[in-house]
């Protein structure tokens, strides 16, 4: 056996001290802690693979409108918790431009980034008739959203989507919705972790299902246009976004401003709720709130509990941002191709050696490579390869906890930087080499 690059017995030291019952259960928070520990003390660089972080400089589009709202003197004043009209008029327009959907100015709703957008829809959704109170994941999934559920006492199930790819996601959709009790379904597309992305024929599945059991799909699009096997960067022009909008009226939109356009420190989203939704009256909201629609009960009732609205200047960022990208004047998919580029080296290092990708395949093609990538070593669970790859100098977070039932870890590549390509080639062929004594 040799030495590896962070010393055993350090290592071990530190990860005890954080009093973890089950190491492989660890959050991304606590991985960050106890690499970014073990980097000081050992004076040994990490690769960080934990942090699904933009590592990517902010739209200048969007820093720009953001800096001239403020001159403008908008700090001073409430927003209109509708939203600012200029977001609104250009998050359809956006929306239109890259999904070819068609959606109101009205039901385009910003938020404060999507976590708070999918926090007030798992609300509204389970208010809105009584039975459906819970949320079903489409998992492996986004785990802060299962702690928002926590949050608020709701019930959520889940199913790993591994095993029910194309026609099969049908019948296993179908046991969970016929129950009558899902207020709604949500999942990402591409997805966070696994980086698979739902076919249309799945996406037309979902959408059949949900207008069938009248059930409200959330569709996650953090990571908007990232599919990057296919050129989704042209305004007005197929192949666009694949998304459930097509094959449902019962649909949320998450849009996020934080991964597509690296504006995540600003907290920017947009919530854009379908025609019909918005207008829909349900007992259960008429009930509790004496009247109002799904959209009207969304903001003007929760929105307004929560935060009041979102700050203008980002609404505004948010629209400059939306506008270039439509006016086909920023091309916010060759920005972030970035990330596909580095998957596909890191994919390339850790196969080479022993590695295999878990989650590798969209039924007949290959996955895509974009933010995340999942991997996993013959003969080791998520959690014991999460813990020896400390050992290595490499983090990264374990499937586990997001609700997969597969055995591997969840790999960023945001956080690469040039020089660390051959330092993690060099670390795990030590990896490999000590394995297979
Ligand atoms: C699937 C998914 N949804 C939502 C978010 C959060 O987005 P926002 O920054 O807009 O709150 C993330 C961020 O990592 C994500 O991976």
């Amino acid at each position: 056996m040799n030495q590896t690059p962070i010393d055993y017995n350090t290592a071990q030291e530190v990860i005890k001290s954080y009093n973890l019952s089950d190491f492989g259960h660890a959050t991304i928070r606590e991985v960050v802690a106890i690499s970014t520990e073990l980097e000081t003390k050992t004076g040994t660089e990490f690769i960080h693979m934990e942090m699904g972080v933009p590592g990517l400089k902010a739209a200048q589009v969007g820093v720009e409108a953001e800096i001239k709202a403020l001159e403008n003197g908008i700090a001073s004043v409430y927003p209109n918790i509708n939203g600012a009209p200029e977001v609104k008029t250009e998050a359809a327009r956006f929306i239109k431009a890259f999904i070819d959907i068609d959606i109101s100015p009205e039901g385009c709703v910003p938020v404060t980034g999507s976590m708070q957008g999918t926090y007030a829809s798992f609300l509204t959704c389970g208010q809105c008739t009584a039975g459906k109170d819970t949320i079903l994941f489409i998992d492996p999934g986004f785990p802060v959203q299962k702690q928002q559920l926590i949050v608020m006492g709701y019930q959520h199930e889940s199913f790993d989507v591994y095993e029910y790819r194309g026609e099969k996601l049908r019948g296993i959709l179908e046991s969970y919705l016929e129950k009558g009790n899902i207020a709604a379904v949500i999942y990402s597309n591409p997805n966070n972790p696994a980086w698979i992305c739902l076919t249309e024929e799945e996406l037309r599945i979902i959408g059949e299902l949900a207008t069938k059991y009248d059930t409200i799909v959330i569709e996650d699009l953090a990571y908007f246009a990232m599919d990057f096997r296919k050129p989704l960067g042209k305004p007005f022009e197929a192949p666009f976004q694949a998304s459930v909008a097509k094959y449902t009226d019962n649909y949320i939109l998450q849009i996020s401003g934080s991964k597509a356009f690296s504006y995540a420190g600003q907290r920017i989203a947009i919530t854009a709720i379908s025609d019909k939704l918005y207008h829909r009256q349900f007992d259960g909201l008429t009930k509790r709130y004496g009247g109002g629609t799904f959209g009207s009960v969304y903001i003007h009732r929760v929105l307004y509990a929560l935060s009041s609205g979102t700050s203008h200047s980002a609404q505004l960022a948010l629209a400059a941002m939306f506008k270039a990208a439509s006016d086909g004047q920023f091309d916010f998919v060759s920005e972030v191709q970035e990330y596909g580029k580095r998957a596909e080296k890191l994919k390339k290092i850790f196969t080479d050696n022993g590695f295999t990708i878990v989650y590798n395949q969209d039924l007949d093609q290959p996955i895509a490579d974009g933010f995340y990538f999942t991997i996993a070593y013959p003969g080791m669970t998520g959690g014991k390869l999460m813990e020896e790859l400390i050992y290595y100098g490499i983090s990264a977070i374990s499937l586990s906890t997001t609700g997969s039932h597969q055995e591997g870890l969840r790999a960023c590549t945001s956080f690469i930087k040039p020089h660390q390509y051959d330092l993690l080639k060099e670390r795990l062929k030590l990896f490999k080499s000590n394995h297979s004594l």
